[in-house]
């Protein structure tokens, strides 16, 4: 079979209306702005209504995706879905997406890799394309973490943020879109950040929902040490494997969970803040969707230029770690 470069040629995103200021959860919990931008860079954050779930998001974004590709959902093969918090265990959230869009013609599956998981999934995507297997499969990255997470708990409430952003992968002209990447995963820190309960191992009871363990569980300390010794090293080998180095690198788009974090990836890799895309303070953490809706915006902003090369860096729950280099571009029209 013939292979040919994979690219994103389309980009969506969406976030619910409604804002949760770091003044509004200063009324739930023991805390106060100043630290919680202090030690997260992070100023506000959408939240759903009660109503709203993960695939209505991920629909959304994905439409988003598909009308700025300038394809339509019956020109998709397969929609791969990164997320941690879908609608129910089954059916996916990509078979949801799969026909409300009417993606009729598409396979469809999620991914779990935690906040990696848009990163792993267009990498996965990118696979497909490359071999000539599919002609477009869309990718998104969607969360409503802000349901799984205890009100109650200063340490995890004031982070996370609900939305989704999606991308179309397609073939594009040589030498451009992926060039090359890294992924990993160390199954040994799975219990560093994890909601316990509701899967097989300790299913729903009175129990254990008055435990609170089908909330978000994190160790702060030890998932912020992790991620800056991370977020560096996979960013390198995604770079080198690319055949470039990190002066060639214009744009990078890390995972947005913590401006600390994302200052010492930046250190790490030697490259000036104004070339790191950060909105953090806008969105908290919002798990898959974070990178993609960076993508978006930076897009809006013009800053995805053709020719040159932006790095997409994640870490997350599993614990995981993924990053690729993308060369703008060479769109086949
Ligand atoms: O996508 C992957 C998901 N996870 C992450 O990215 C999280 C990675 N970790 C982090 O971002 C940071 O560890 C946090 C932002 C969660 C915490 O920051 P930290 O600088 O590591 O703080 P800490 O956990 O060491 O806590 C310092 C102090 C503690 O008080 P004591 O024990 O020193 O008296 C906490 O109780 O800050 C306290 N604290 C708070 N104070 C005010 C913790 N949360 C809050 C809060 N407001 N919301």
């Amino acid at each position: 079979m013939e292979t040919c470069s994979a690219g994103i040629i389309g980009l969506g995103m969406y976030v619910p209306e409604k804002i949760v200021t770091n003044a509004d959860i200063e009324k739930i919990v023991d805390t106060n702005s100043e630290w919680i931008i202090d030690r997260t860079g992070i100023k506000q954050r959408h939240v759903v209504e009660a109503d709203v779930t993960t695939s209505d998001l991920a629909v959304y974004a994905a439409e988003a995706a598909l009308a700025d590709a300038n394809l339509s959902a019956e020109d998709i093969s397969l929609i791969i879905v990164a997320t941690a918090t879908p609608d129910m265990f089954f059916p996916s959230v990509a078979c949801l997406v799969q026909t409300r869009i009417g993606a009729k013609n598409a396979a469809a599956f999620d991914l779990v890799a935690g906040c990696s998981g848009f990163v792993y999934a267009l990498i996965t995507a990118s696979q497909f394309v490359q071999n000539g297997t599919y002609k477009n499969v869309l990718v998104i990255g969607a969360e409503t973490l802000t349901k799984i997470t205890d009100w109650s708990d200063r340490n995890t409430c004031v982070l996370f943020g609900d939305g989704a952003g999606a991308a179309v992968i397609s073939k594009v002209a040589d030498g451009h879109g992926l060039l090359g990447f890294d992924l990993g995963a160390d199954g040994s820190g799975g219990e560093l950040l994890k909601v316990e309960a509701g899967g097989t191992r300790m299913p729903a009871s009175a129990e254990t929902v008055a435990n609170k363990l089908h909330f978000i569980q994190m160790n702060g300390n030890e998932v912020y040490k992790f991620a800056v010794k991370i977020m560096g090293a996979t960013a390198l080998k995604a770079i080198e494997r690319a055949g470039i180095t990190v002066d060639d690198v214009n744009l990078l788009f890390p995972h947005q969970a913590n401006i600390r974090i994302i200052q010492a990836a930046a250190k790490r890799l030697k490259l000036p803040m104004e070339r790191v895309f950060v909105n953090v303070e806008n969105y908290g953490n919002t798990s898959s969707a974070s990178i993609p809706i960076a993508l978006c915006e930076a897009k809006a902003a013009g800053q995805l230029i053709d020719g040159e090369n932006s790095v997409l860096v994640g870490f997350g729950a599993g614990l995981t770690w993924a990053a690729c280099v993308l060369k703008w571009g060479g769109i086949v029209k």
